[in-house]
């Protein structure tokens, strides 16, 4: 259970297995106690002598106290000097806030955020606490929300000018942690375009550090997500904090380690590029940043992160729900197709079970190649001559749901829409307009574009019987400004575009709740709890590479459950890596996933077709099991030989696992022995595929042999039932 005490100065939160803890110092400075597992008492003696504060807490801000005080969310200015969660700059320059306690109070519920997306629930507490800045009048409610069935704490804050002159925020993060000591490793998932997510560990350092990102989206350069945890901590054990944002543009999660080796993390906003003014009177919202505790290593965390997803997160009407085995045919044909080319695809897909078919780019305009088009979202008849219902129609009598790709933030040069409206995409005056992929980006801060936009998918979804949408978004922003926001307030523009394509994103969801969503960002250039909300699924990659895959999911499941992940069986030789692997292996890596398939069914060879037909055969068996059961890590590709990762249904009854050998081998390689994890250890398991039957504790202890072909990317899919 979820429960808040405030006790004179100290308020502690805490539910069955997580404490926080913070105590508001004489003069009204919140200052940071604990987070970490559950405490029943918390007495603040020890941290404030740690702190040097004298021991009711008081302490002269010309002491420079603060420089050595945890706190919840300090500000430049007032003798900390290490980097503040705020900051603020009047009209005439100066730039110091002093936020000071004014209230504290208990809500039994999740507010929801403003504009932004936000995890929601009934089973929980919030903390409401209240500061003010005297001279300025800026008054800043810090949220914190504790729920019964996560270990995690939400965080977000609300600022209000309710003095008479404008201000200026100059950062205005959502969280921030100060922990006593830095002997702790960073973990965050970094990469690039088709390698995203890979989990990058080194041991903290003094001075700054962290990851960021500045291009429009979270990115796939850095995902906004880190953890800290023990040099001891593996996946199975030791101390982790995670936190990530439920944000999709830009972001810093930074770690600061100061003089006395204390941490301080940061996370929110990018400060870098942004600033937002506050007339008197405004509002101002913050995203929203969960923190996760565990002492059950990177697994305990994930399964944090997972559940907060799964239960708090995700919405729609399939938010819960197992999703259809689609194909898409961007690999299969790219630009290049018409109506019986899709429909010959389409046909041979429902023979072996396939759900849902997707057209990918290329229905609309006069779209051949990447120059041309974005904007002008009507039916090419060139290439479908029955129009988008014409195909429906036969997709649907082949009892196949049908889905749509889009990329509705983006405007190419080269169509009706850029002609008529030249300045409603990101741009500066006089600058060259520097497109990416032939394509600039439109300007969703202004409240006309986001209308058209709205109304570019709403009239096609309305008007036709689109099962599924798949969202694009293929550029990062440059020459950042917009035609309508005034000079000191064009550092809003890529917040406010967030808000504006949320907004978007909010009403298509209300308007349009039958339709499956999947986000897209060149891959997974906008995989974040952000999109989530509004889109249950993303695509993981542009890689469909089984061995690519291996590094990308497992990264990404660091924080996001499998079957948010986009992941397709595709063609070989692979389009990105040229690499060959089984359609064993390519399945094995997509089954976890959302899955499905992304080539020509009709170049396969008999014997691959009916190999495809018994895959989709086999996933539908497990489909219940992989999306409602717990995921576990067992092997990392980045240790080398090796990937394993398994489910384990909620009755622990049932699990599927998967089992990867990277690289070929010379010689007669030994078996790998994996270990098992969440199986219940007083139960025995069936191993389908091979008739044997063991111990949980067995497998969990000892591990199951697991005999694999030769060759690169060779795996083995393992069914086990509660014998
Ligand atoms: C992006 C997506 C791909 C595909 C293409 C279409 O690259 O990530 O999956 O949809 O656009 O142009």
């Amino acid at each position: 259970m979820a429960e808040i005490q405030i006790c004179s100065n100290l308020i502690h939160l805490r539910n069955d297995h997580i404490s926080y803890a913070l105590y508001l110092l004489p003069g009204g400075i919140p200052m940071h106690l604990y987070f970490g597992a559950r405490l029943n008492e918390i007495n603040p003696l020890p941290f404030l002598r740690r702190s040097m504060l004298s021991e009711d807490g008081s302490f002269s801000v010309q002491q420079c106290a603060l420089d050595h005080t945890p706190q919840e969310y300090p500000s430049f200015g007032l003798g900390d000097a290490r980097q503040g969660a705020v900051g603020v700059r009047r009209s005439d320059g100066t730039r110091s806030v002093d936020l000071r306690f004014v209230s504290a109070e208990i809500v039994d519920e999740k507010p929801a955020l403003e504009g932004l997306p936000a995890t929601f629930g009934e089973s929980c507490q919030t903390l409401r606490l209240l500061l003010r800045d005297a001279l300025t009048g800026l008054a800043a409610e810090l949220f914190y929300t504790i729920f019964d069935d996560c270990d995690a704490i939400a965080r977000s804050v609300r600022f209000q000018n309710e003095g008479s002159d404008a201000l200026y925020l100059e950062s205005a993060f959502s969280l921030c942690l100060d922990l006593p000591d830095s002997r702790y490793d960073l973990l965050t998932l970094s990469g690039a375009w088709a390698r995203e997510r890979g989990m990058v560990r080194r041991p903290l350092f003094a001075g700054e550090q962290g990851v960021s990102s500045a291009r429009g989206a979270s990115s796939a350069q850095a995902s906004p997500f880190l953890a800290l945890l023990r040099s001891e901590t593996t996946e199975a054990s030791g101390e982790v904090y995670g936190m990530a944002l439920v944000y999709s543009g830009n972001f810093r999660a930074s770690v600061q380690v100061d003089q006395y080796d204390s941490a301080r993390v940061l996370m929110g906003l990018n400060d870098f590029d942004f600033e937002w003014k506050l007339e008197a009177g405004e509002r101002f919202q913050t995203p929203e940043a969960l923190l996760v505790f565990s002492n059950g290593g990177l697994d305990g965390m994930s399964a944090q992160f997972h559940r907060l997803c799964d239960w708090h997160l995700t919405r729609g009407a399939y938010a819960r729900k197992p999703r259809p085995v689609l194909i898409n045919n961007w690999e299969a044909t790219y630009f290049d197709f018409n109506e019986e080319k899709l429909l010959s695809i389409a046909r041979t897909a429902a023979s072996v079970g396939v759900e849902l078919f997707v057209l990918d780019d290329g229905w609309f305009g006069r779209r051949d190649d990447d120059t041309t088009s974005l904007g002008d979202w009507q039916v090419d008849t060139r290439k479908l001559p029955a129009g988008m219902d014409g195909l429906i129609d036969k997709i649907h009598a082949l009892n196949m749901r049908f889905g749509l790709w889009f990329e509705p933030e983006m405007v190419s040069p080269e169509s009706e829409l850029y002609r008529a409206h030249p300045d409603w995409c990101i741009h500066i005056d006089g600058r060259e307009r520097i497109e990416s992929r032939n394509q600039l980006t439109l300007d969703l801060s202004r409240a006309d574009v986001c209308e058209h936009v709205y109304h570019a998918v709403a009239d096609m979804l309305g008007a036709h019987q689109i099962d599924y949408v798949k969202w694009d978004m293929n550029r990062s922003f440059s020459n950042i400004g917009s035609a309508l926001l005034p000079p000191d307030r064009q550092k809003e523009l890529p917040h406010r575009y967030m808000l504006g394509l949320y907004g978007v994103l909010e009403r298509l969801l209300q308007a349009f709740p039958h339709v499956l969503f999947e986000s897209c960002a060149s891959g997974g250039g906008r995989f974040d709890l952000g999109m989530l909300h509004y889109m249950p699924q993303t695509w993981c990659s542009d890689n469909t590479d089984a061995l690519s895959r291996c590094f990308i999911q497992y990264g990404t499941s660091l924080v996001f459950p499998p079957h948010t992940m986009g992941a397709h069986v595709s063609a070989v030789p692979n389009h990105q890596t040229g690499r060959l692997t089984s359609l064993e292996a390519r399945f094995g890596a997509a089954a976890f996933g959302a899955f499905g398939y992304e080539l020509d069914l009709n170049r396969l060879s008999p014997e691959e077709l009916e190999a495809v037909r018994l895959q989709i055969h086999r996933f539908k068996d497990m489909r219940g099991l992989l999306f409602f059961g717990a995921f576990h890590r067992l092997l990392s590709p980045h240790d080398g030989a090796y990937t394993a990762w398994m489910t384990v249904s909620r009755e622990r009854d049932e699990a599927v696992l998967m089992v990867m050998r990277m690289q070929a081998q010379a010689s007669n390689v030994p078996p790998v022995i994996v270990r098992l994890r969440g199986l219940d250890e007083s139960l025995r398991y069936l191993v389908v595929e091979t008739g044997e039957i063991y111990g949980g504790d067995e497998l969990m202890r000892s591990g199951l042999c697991c005999a694999l072909s030769q060759g690169d990317a060779a795996c083995g899919l393992y069914m086990l039932k509660k014998a």
